[in-house]
């Protein structure tokens, strides 16, 4: 049981209700290959598409509007990030466009001394990776608790809006780097200068109970139970966690905890507290191994010198990012909470509110973001 006290604030707006569309993100197969320039279509509500899924060395450079990513490697991964600079994640939940670790797919490149830390664990069901980052150079605004990116999202359109997800690293694809396989299934909780992206191999049974994504207030603890730290790049093996949600009750009964709507308050406690699922054979680098080529990108308004990415990073093993299990964090909030369900989406949507989750132990704080 996560004790205590965990206070919430609602502050809110309104913003109009956002129907539920027909052909949602999460159901649209899109080979590699076949990708077309925007895969959603739709205009209305939360408007076009904002940038493109044909992303090419036409498209490359600081400026992209790509909206594809991969989550491949400890060295080849993306993140979703707002397209100009001090945004909160909630205000570019749709509109977010991609930023990676290697030059040569047609995105923007993440800045040099963003990624603080990093942890890939590849299990049997998908690849997630964690990490403690500085999220001024991801354009994402100092202080900002985030919230969760998703391929489902409030009208079933993703956030942000069209984004695609595919990767070279299931079991599933053989080990060939030199293809690659859609996620549809897919959640990253950003912000709070942390991280957490995981991406369902579709192939498996229980992609969509690994990948959930109706648990958008409580964040990467939760969501992607992980041990990433600051200083500590890492890949590992690891088995299947538990979904999010399900738990062992203190009489050995499998039980399974809904988050409730934002409207009925804050949330003050969970009956469970989630712990990693186990790794193995986890390795260690420096980041200089991994993201070399990432030393000369420099974030719009980073004033500091190139030196402050340098390698080694041996910084203090400080886990933002549920190492100890007992904390709220990383965008432990909603950008999006993302029913599938066109009704509950259309009701607990129309209200767009900024959700403060404290934990009593004054370690980290979370937010909710509903735009
Ligand atoms: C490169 O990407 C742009 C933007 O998606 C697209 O319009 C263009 O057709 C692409 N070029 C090639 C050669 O595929
Ligand atoms: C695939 O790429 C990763 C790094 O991105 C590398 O470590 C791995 O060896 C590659 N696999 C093959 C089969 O080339």
């Amino acid at each position: 049981m996560v004790s205590g006290l965990l206070i919430a604030l609602v502050t809110s707006s309104y913003a109009a209700a956002q129907s539920f569309v027909s052909d949602p993100l999460v159901d649209k197969i899109v080979p590699y290959t076949a990708i077309p320039y925007q895969v959603d279509q739709h205009t209305a509500d939360r408007g076009p598409q904002h940038g493109y899924n044909i992303c090419n060395s036409t498209t490359e450079g600081q400026d992209s509007l790509c909206q594809t990513g991969y989550v491949n490697h400890l060295d080849d991964f993306c993140l979703f990030a707002p397209p100009e600079p001090n945004t909160a994640i909630g205000a570019a939940e749709g509109i977010a466009v991609s930023f990676c670790t290697k030059p040569g797919r047609g995105t923007r490149l993440i800045p040099e001394g963003t990624l603080k830390g990093v942890q890939l664990v590849q299990s049997p069901g998908y690849v997630q990776i964690a990490g403690i980052i500085d999220q001024t150079r991801l354009n994402i605004a100092s202080g900002d608790f985030g919230g969760e990116l998703n391929s489902g999202g409030q009208d079933g359109r993703g956030n942000p809006i069209g984004g695609l997800i595919y990767s070279n690293a299931f079991p599933s694809n053989g080990g060939n780097n030199d293809t690659f396989q859609q996620s549809r299934r897919w959640t990253l909780f950003i912000g709070n200068d942390a991280f957490c992206f995981k991406a369902c191999d579709d192939t498996q049974p229980n992609a969509k109970a690994l990948c959930e994504h109706i648990y958008d207030r409580i964040g990467c603890t939760y969501n992607a139970p992980n041990t990433a730290q600051e200083g500590i790049f890492e890949r590992c093996s690891g088995d299947d966690m538990t979904p999010v949600g399900v738990y062992t009750s203190d009489d050995g009964q499998t039980l399974t905890w809904t988050q409730p709507p934002e409207s009925l308050g804050p949330i003050t406690s969970v009956p469970y507290t989630p712990t990693p699922a186990p790794t193995s054979d986890c390795v260690r680098y420096e980041s200089q191994e991994l993201y070399s080529q990432l030393n000369s990108v420099i974030a719009p308004g980073a004033s500091d010198t190139l030196t402050a990415s340098g390698s080694g990073a041996t910084g203090t093993a400080t886990s933002r990012n549920g190492g100890g299990g007992s904390s709220l964090t990383a965008g432990a909030a909603g950008a999006t909470s993302t029913n599938e369900n066109a009704n509950v989406a259309a009701v607990y949507h129309a209200l767009s509110a900024v959700s403060i989750i404290a934990a009593m132990s004054g370690v980290l704080f979370s937010v909710s973001f509903l735009a």
